[in-house]
């Protein structure tokens, strides 16, 4: 039997499809999106289960704010490096993720970004809205054709296999990174497995489907930059540590890679500023997985772990 005294803090924001999940079966408590680290500290208080998010960090400060009979951390996002999975396990707190259910919103954000950015589309949307567009020119923003490029793909889990079988049509190579090989995407859309220098020395299209993680950070930095051709279009739709803010920003200012798309970025919400100047960039905040359907079901997915942990069961999606 579930004890009416059990408590969920959700620590920013949960859809409704979630809440009204929890609220049927426990007392939740939502702090909102502006909560503050010290509110967060003070309400995971006595809390069984918490709600969280990749923006701020679960670690013994807060688990230890939350106390002893906390049983579970449902963090709403497939993505966990804001987890201390080692604080977590040390306590006997297990951590659940959101999978699946942003497949193919993350991915179709990474062919928007990676389409946009070769078409300079922002730039050119810019330029239309401040008036400065006098008619068709022939040379003016011109940019990169997709068709026909060798793809490379830096981490095919589900979202980069998603994301290369979107691009299969471009008709060109497909490269891929990852630990294991994938039969399915060898087989199925001819995709040969590299290592990473390789592809990105040979890709005309890179994206990033790595999660953040001290191995992973600044993977593309200025050697790795180096590497890649002068007219590549670099997508990041993993997290922000992937890539040197710095180095990219130097690159696309020496005209050193062809253009990039970013969802994410080092220390988000703040961004570099050579970001928002820098030539052949299109930007977005961090809305890989922002779609009506994505989000209402990562929603009911945070909820089905919460309820599957008070419960005493086996939680669907457990990390760590
Ligand atoms: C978003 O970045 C996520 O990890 O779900």
């Amino acid at each position: 039997m579930v004890s009416q005294q059990e408590r969920v803090v959700v620590l920013r924001e949960l859809l409704p499809v979630g809440m009204e999940l929890l609220e049927e079966q426990f007392e939740v408590e939502t702090l909102g999106l502006d909560a503050s680290r010290e509110q967060m500290l003070a309400a995971a208080s006595g809390s069984d289960a918490m709600v969280t998010d990749l923006t701020f960090a679960v670690d013994g400060e807060l688990l230890d704010a939350a106390g002893p009979q906390l049983r579970v951390v449902a963090n709403f996002g497939v993505g966990y490096d804001n987890v201390d999975l080692g604080a977590c396990a040390e306590r006997g707190v297990i951590v659940t993720n959101t999978p699946d259910a942003l497949t193919n919103a993350t991915a179709e954000l990474a062919v928007a970004l990676a389409m946009a950015a070769a078409r300079d589309l922002p730039a050119a949307e810019k330029d239309l809205r401040e008036g400065r567009w006098q008619g068709w020119d022939p040379k003016r923003w011109r940019g990169f054709e997709l068709s026909g490029a060798t793809i490379g793909v830096v981490g095919a889990g589900r979202i980069g296999g998603r994301f290369m079988e979107l691009v299969a049509g471009f008709g060109g190579e497909r490269l891929y990174t990852s630990r294991q090989p994938k039969p399915d995407l060898e087989s199925r859309l001819g995709a040969e497995r590299v290592e990473i220098d390789e592809l990105l020395t040979r890709s005309d299209l890179v994206s990033l489907h790595l999660p953040g993680s001290p191995e992973t950070t600044h993977l593309i930095d200025e050697r790795a930059i180096g590497l890649m051709k002068p007219t590549a279009v670099l997508v990041n739709t993993g997290r922000g540590t992937l890539v040197d803010s710095a180095a990219l920003v130097r690159a696309l200012e020496e005209d050193r890679i062809g253009a990039a798309g970013l969802d994410v970025f080092e220390g988000e919400p703040a961004i570099h500023p050579g970001l928002l100047t820098a030539p052949r960039v299109a930007l977005a905040p961090h809305i890989g997985s922002a779609t009506y359907r994505s989000r209402d079901e990562m929603s009911r997915i945070v909820a089905a772990n919460v309820i599957a942990v008070l419960r005493g069961e086996e939680p669907p999606n457990p990390v760590g």
